[in-house]
Order: C-alpha cells, then sequence, then structure tokens
C-alpha cells in the first residue's frame, strides 16, 4: 500500500539498479520519488515509465531554463512520460514558465513547480550574479512571478515555506528540499534548511529528502524518523 506522496524521496543515483534496489527497500511505504538529472540521463527515461506503471508519482526535477519553446517541448515529454510535476527555473522569466504551464495543460495530471532560489544559496551568492536582496525577497519576488504565470507551485526552503504560505495563499504547492532529519548535520544544506515537520508546520505542500533516507543503513526507518520526526 502506497500510504503518504507528501513527503518525496529524491533518487539521486547514478544507477539504475541503485534507485529501483531503494525503491524496493521503501516498497509501499514510499508514493512519490524524484527524479532529477543524473539519474535521467543515466538511466533513461524509462525508469519514469517503470515507476508511474507501479502506481509511483514521479516529480521529474528537470530545472528547465531555456528558450520558452524548448521548455514547453520538455514539458510535453515529462507529461507523455506520466511525470506529476516539472520544474522550470523562476529566474528564466514569465516567458518560459508561461510556456511552461501552457505545455502542461494537456497532461491534467502534470503540475509545474517554479524553482526560486535553490536551498544552498546565500545572500552573497545572489550577490555574486549581480542580484542585490536577500533570499528571502528573491524567492518571493520569483514566486508571485511565478504565480502571475500560472504555475501550479514553487520550490523553496524550508525557511521560507510559511513566508510564502501567507503570500501565495491557500492552494499553491510549497515543495521544500533541503530537509533534515531530526538532529542531524544540515551538511550543505545549512544556509536555509529544516526538518519535514517544520516544513510542513510553515505550510509546505510537500518535502523532498535525499541522501538522509537514500543513504541510510535502514532507509526505511530513516523515511519514517523524516515523517514522525523522532
Ligand atoms: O540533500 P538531499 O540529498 O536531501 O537532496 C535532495 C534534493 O534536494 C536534491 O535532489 C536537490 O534537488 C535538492 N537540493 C537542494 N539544495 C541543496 C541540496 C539538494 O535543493 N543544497
Amino acid at each position: 500500500m502506497i500510504n503518504d506522496d507528501r513527503t518525496i524521496v529524491a533518487l539521486d543515483f547514478a544507477d539504475r539498479g541503485d534507485a529501483e534496489a531503494l525503491v524496493a527497500r521503501l516498497g509501499g511505504a514510499c508514493g512519490h520519488y524524484k527524479i532529477g538529472l543524473e539519474l535521467l540521463t543515466a538511466a533513461g527515461p524509462g525508469l519514469v515509465e517503470e515507476l508511474v506503471g507501479r502506481g509511483h508519482e514521479v516529480f521529474l526535477d528537470l530545472k528547465l531554463f531555456e528558450i520558452p519553446h524548448s521548455v514547453a517541448g520538455a514539458v510535453r515529454a515529462a507529461g507523455a512520460l506520466g511525470a506529476s510535476m516539472v520544474t522550470v527555473h523562476a529566474m528564466g522569466g514569465t516567458g518560459i514558465m508561461s510556456a511552461a504551464v501552457d505545455a502542461a495543460r494537456e497532461f491534467p495530471g502534470l503540475r509545474v513547480l517554479a524553482l526560486t532560489v535553490v536551498t544552498s544559496m546565500t545572500g552573497s551568492d545572489l550577490a555574486d550574479i549581480g542580484i542585490g536582496v536577500t533570499p528571502d525577497e528573491q524567492v518571493l519576488r520569483l514566486a508571485r512571478l511565478a504565480a502571475g504565470a500560472g504555475c501550479d507551485g514553487v520550490v523553496a526552503s524550508p525557511r521560507e515555506a510559511g513566508l510564502l504560505r501567507g503570500v501565495l495563499g491557500p492552494r499553491p504547492l510549497i515543495v521544500t528540499p533541503g530537509v533534515t532529519l531530526p538532529g542531524a548535520d544540515a551538511g550543505e544544506h545549512a544556509a536555509r534548511s529544516g526538518t519535514a515537520q517544520a516544513a510542513f508546520a510553515a505550510g509546505a505542500s510537500h518535502v523532498v529528502v535525499g541522501r538522509g533516507v537514500t543513504r541510510a543503513a535502514d532507509p526505511l526507518a530513516a523515511l519514517r524518523r523524516v515523517r514522525s520526526g523522532g
């Protein structure tokens, strides 16, 4: 039985066999997987179809940042595979977000998420690329742009979930990676991380957890800890 699709496990593997082994270990405990560029490139789209065929939801994290025509084509390809979510960079602007939203219309199960600011970025990283505002301000600006373009939701860090829920209202999806296990070292997420409980309490609709589960000695126990906060 698949019992939770709000906690998404990121299958960040270079090898299809490793990804399939993890899916087998989690069994019915995980209903929703994220496949990113590493695994998609290494394993090919067949894995997406296989997981969808087995009843899982698949968040295809393509992080699209291209000309609108190419973004639309990639979104249609994701929809044809049966993906439930696909990401586009909000920093690419309204043109590419609107192209993604238009392309997704023929796939009722596909939701377009706008990636605001990756969770590892700090204010000084933004300053380096010529953006002189805080991560919060930039996330908010991009989230408003995404909502205006018709995106179904945004990807942001747990730290911004509350702010975004307040501004966007109850409907849009707020998906937060940068999730750490209770008591664990935040590692590279340190700048803008949080636990799943904190993210959900702040208004996240979904959380994404990767290595905290996939590299754990007991991935099923780790997933339970992510959910329970214990
Ligand atoms: O760090 P973890 O393995 O939990 O990462 C899971 C997902 O979160 C990754 O696939 C990546 O897309 C996203 N992530 C992020 N910012 C980071 C690290 C990971 O958005 N600093």
